[in-house]
This record gives structure tokens, sequence and C-alpha cells, in this order.
């Protein structure tokens, strides 16, 4: 056995913490040697909630689950702390504002960034899956300057995987038959699955499908996702969001497999003429536990539109984040 690690996971009591925890303490988000140790950060009001959640996990009694520490004080929640999973975000109430959305997750995002600063591991990688996802991985990144930059990174790897699925489906294949997929952009609807530099039995997927279907239903059906979650289920995605974001660990901690790569939001260094320091998702491997992204793809007409579109709307919360005195 190795020695522990320990992960933070935000928003313990919410419906994501539930599909994930149990998974973490079961070994699987770096590997099945590695012992783990727990904390679990939520606001005031929840904490009873994640210290039943804390019951049931002690209930379980995994070998590999050495401690569970429930706290409301985000300080002492990252003490220590090698990988970050901040879930928990405040959700759009209705008739917020994209701004009001922003300033308070930053009022979120921001006292995380700084403790992860001041407490965490030297090694300390943090994945952001709370929405925006995107920024508030940029306000996290910006108030931790004593971390590298890139140790910020946020969830597209559902949108990843959700795209995987509809391909699969459509030319029915397996999914591991399917290599080089990757999402550009923004988690959001303006989002884009990449079908251009994907391989399937060793033939690009966009010569593949026709390009209606990949204009028309492939790339909306991956971008509104998570909308047709919420009308079937009444509640949006939790577990396939807990299993991308063991995912994202796991591939990052493990590595991606020679010839393929993954998706997820890392910070720019400019590449593609994403403006430098935005966490954008990009076509990344990743090897010696740093994701990197992939690079000299061309980029055709059709790909450039909309990764500008989406790149644009990352600007703008940028901008309105540093508005806010936020990143
Ligand atoms: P939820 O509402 O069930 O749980 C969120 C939890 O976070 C709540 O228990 C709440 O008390 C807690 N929380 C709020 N502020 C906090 C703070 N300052 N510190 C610690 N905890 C705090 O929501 P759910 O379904 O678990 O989703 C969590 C987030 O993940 C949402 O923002 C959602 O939009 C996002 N999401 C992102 C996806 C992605 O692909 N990037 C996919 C699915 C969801």
């Amino acid at each position: 056995t190795r020695s522990p690690v320990t992960v933070t996971v935000t928003g313990a009591a919410g419906q994501i913490g539930y599909a994930l925890l149990f998974r973490l303490a079961s070994g699987q988000l770096v590997g099945p040697d590695t012992p783990i140790k727990l904390k679990l950060l939520e606001i005031p009001q929840a904490v009873k909630a994640a210290e039943g959640t804390a019951m049931e996990l002690t209930d379980c009694a995994f070998p590999l689950l050495h401690s569970i520490d429930v706290t409301d004080d985000t300080r002492e929640a990252f003490d220590g702390t090698n990988i970050g999973l901040l879930v928990g975000a405040r959700p759009r109430a209705k008739g917020m504002e994209r701004g009001d959305l922003l300033e308070a997750n930053g009022g979120i995002f921001k006292p995380q960034g700084e403790a992860i600063n001041a407490n965490a591991a030297e090694d300390v990688r943090v994945l952001v899956v709370g929405n925006p996802a995107n920024t508030n991985a940029l306000i996290a990144q910006s108030h931790a300057p004593d971390v590298p930059a890139e140790r910020f990174t946020a969830m597209t790897r559902l949108d990843h995987n959700r795209a995987l699925a509809q391909l699969a489906a459509k030319l029915g294949v397996g999914v591991d038959e399917i290599r080089r997929l990757a999402i550009w952009g923004n988690h959001s609807a303006t989002q884009y699955p990449d079908l251009f530099h994907t391989e399937v039995g060793g033939k690009i997927a966009a010569d593949l499908v026709e390009r209606d279907w990949m204009r028309d239903e492939f790339i909306p059906t991956v971008a509104k996702r998570g909308a047709a979650i919420i009308d079937a289920r009444g509640a949006s995605s939790a577990a396939s969001a807990a299993n991308a974001a063991i995912d994202h660990v796991y591939t990052w901690v493990n590595g991606t497999a020679e010839g393929d790569w993954t998706s997820a939001g890392v910070v720019s260094d400019g590449s593609y003429g994403v403006p430098e320091g935005l966490i954008s998702s990009f076509p990344v491997t990743a090897r010696n536990g740093r994701y990197e992204i992939v690079r000299g793809l061309d980029i055709d007409e059709f790909s450039r539109e909309r990764i500008d579109a989406s790149v644009q709307e990352l600007v703008e919360e940028r901008d309105t984040v540093r508005g806010l005195g936020l990143a």
C-alpha cells in the first residue's frame, strides 16, 4: 500500500457528493492501492447531512478509507489536500443575471482558492465541477498565486463521455473503439464536440457521419444533454457527473493511453487562439501527472467558428469577474 491521499470534496451533502463519495472511498479515484483521507466541506446548514453521509461511509467499512472529517471551515477543509474536488456552487436562481451568478460564485471560489494556496499540499490538484465550472476554476486559480496554474482544471469530461456515447450509438461501435474525440471551449451550451480528429477503426469520424447529423443532432444533443436529463429525471445529472469527475482525476494521475487523448478544461497557453490564462476545454494528454494541450491540430472552418464562439463566452465571463475584482 502507498501513503494516503487527502481528498477534499466541497458540496459533499449534494447529489453529486452522494454519488461520488462512496466510489472515492472504495479506491476508484487514483487506483486500488491508495488509502484515502476524506475531507468534506459544506455550508453550516448542510453539515449535519454531510455527517449523515459520513456515517454511511463508515458503515461500508471500506479498507482504504482512513478518515473522514466534516467541516464548514474552508481553511480546515483544504489542510494538506492533495486532490480538491470543488463540487459545491451557487445555482442560478430565477431572474439572476450572469453577472450576479458569477459574483455569488466568486464568494465561494475566491476563499477556496485562498485556502488552497495557504494550506494545501505541495502537489495539490484541483478539479472544479460546480458551475459555471470554467470561470469558477479561473477565480480559484487567480487566488492561489503560489500554486502552479496548471493544477487548476474544470470538468468537461462529462461532455466528452456524452459525446463518446452518442457517436458510438450512431456508428454501432463500442465506446472503446473511438479515439481522439475532443470537447473545446466552455462547459455550457456553446461547447464544441469535435469529430474532425476523432478516429474510429482507422477512419475519421467526421467522414463516417452525415454533416447534417453532426451539425443538427450530435452537437446540440451533447451540448444540451444536461437539460434533457433534468427534463427526464426531474433532477440534474449526478451519478454521471460523479463518474466523469473520477475519470478526470484518474486520467490526470494515471495518464492517457498511447495515441489517445481526452478533454479537460485547462489553463490556456495561447494555443489555438484561445487567450492565455483562460480555463478552456482542449484535447489533452496526461503524462507524469500533468495534463498537456495536444499541439498542432489543423482546425477547419466549421470547427474554428464554433471554438471561437465558445471561447468568446469565456472571455466575457472572465471580463465580468475581472470587473468584480475576482480574477
Ligand atoms: P446540489 O445542489 O445537490 O449540491 C450542492 C451542494 O453544495 C449543496 O449541498 C450545498 O449546500 C453545497 N454548497 C454550496 N455552497 C457551498 C460552499 N461555499 N462550500 C461548500 N459547499 C457548498 O448540486 P449537485 O447536483 O451536487 O451539483 C453541484 C454542482 O455541479 C452544480 O453547480 C452543478 O451545476 C454542477 N455540475 C457540473 C457538471 C459538469 O459537467 N461540470 C455536471 C453536473 C453538475
